[in-house]
């Protein structure tokens, strides 16, 4: 089953009497357990793909199929349920509620989705290291800590599909590994989706696509990911 299928889409902007092609014509297919990092210079539509491909955005042309259903299609409501259940993301800007402790950080989830995942809250804290900020707010956190926040936020509802844009730019190398590590065992062991914008081209050896976006323009560098997947679900 494909997590993600891309039909023709393309993303344009209006800016003035200009258009920007942010993503020109693009075809793809992301199966289940599959971990695709996409890298390329700022401003070549890394994030306009990724929010695109969650329904944040709508595309200008084509269609966004989810777990082989129809997404850019349907009406907003449904596409806001599907986004809900089945997508976890992680965006540039962490996007933390503020006036909400790290504990509570992740109480909407419980209320917005009628959760379906099994993970406790506690796990998650021990795993991404934040069980001490419990009851702490955002803005007493350092920003490596509030990412680390982010990420169990959007992997508490367990979702099929995992969207990071570069979960790890504010993290030091150590906590980047261990981050990436974590994305990897939920897809592989997990059999999920992720689909990971980075910079930091040492952590494609954790992913098993590779691609490229120059101008809008998204291809697969078939040599580049060093399969260091292979051993972490035993
Ligand atoms: N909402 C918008 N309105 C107008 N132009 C936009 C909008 N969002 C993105 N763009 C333009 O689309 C192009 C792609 O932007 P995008 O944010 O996808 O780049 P990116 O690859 O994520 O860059 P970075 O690595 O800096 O995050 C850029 O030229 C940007 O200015
Ligand atoms: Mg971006």
């Amino acid at each position: 089953m494909s997590a993600i299928e891309f039909k023709n889409v393309k993303k344009q902007f209006k800016d003035g009497n200009n258009i920007i092609e942010a993503l020109k014509e693009t075809n793809l297919k992301v199966e289940m357990g599959s971990f695709v990092a996409i890298i390329g210079p700022s401003g070549s539509g890394k994030s306009t793909f990724l929010t695109v491909a969650g329904g944040l955005q709508s595309p200008s042309e084509g269609e966004i199929l989810i777990n082989d259903n129809p997404f850019s299609e349907v009406e907003e409501k449904k596409r806001a349920k599907l986004r809900f259940k089945e997508i976890g993301f992680i965006l540039q800007a962490s996007n933390l509620i503020p006036f909400l402790k790290v504990k509570d950080q992740l109480v909407l989830v419980d209320k917005v989705n009628g959760r379906k995942g099994e993970k406790s809250k506690e796990d998650l804290f021990d795993q991404l290291d934040i069980a001490d900020l419990a009851n702490k707010y955002p803005d007493e956190l350092s920003g490596g800590e509030r990412q680390r926040v982010a990420i169990a936020r959007s992997l508490y509802n367990d979702p099929s599909i995992i969207l990071a844009d570069e979960p790890t730019a504010s993290l030091d190398s150590e906590r980047a590994f261990e981050v990436v590590e974590i994305l990897a065992k939920e897809t592989k062991c997990k059999n999920k989706a992720t689909i990971m914008v980075t910079h930091d081209t040492r952590l494609i050896e954790y992913c098993d696509h590779v691609y490229i976006m120059e101008d809008g323009v998204l291809r697969e560098e078939k040599d580049r990911s060093q399969k260091k997947i292979e051993t972490l679900c035993n």
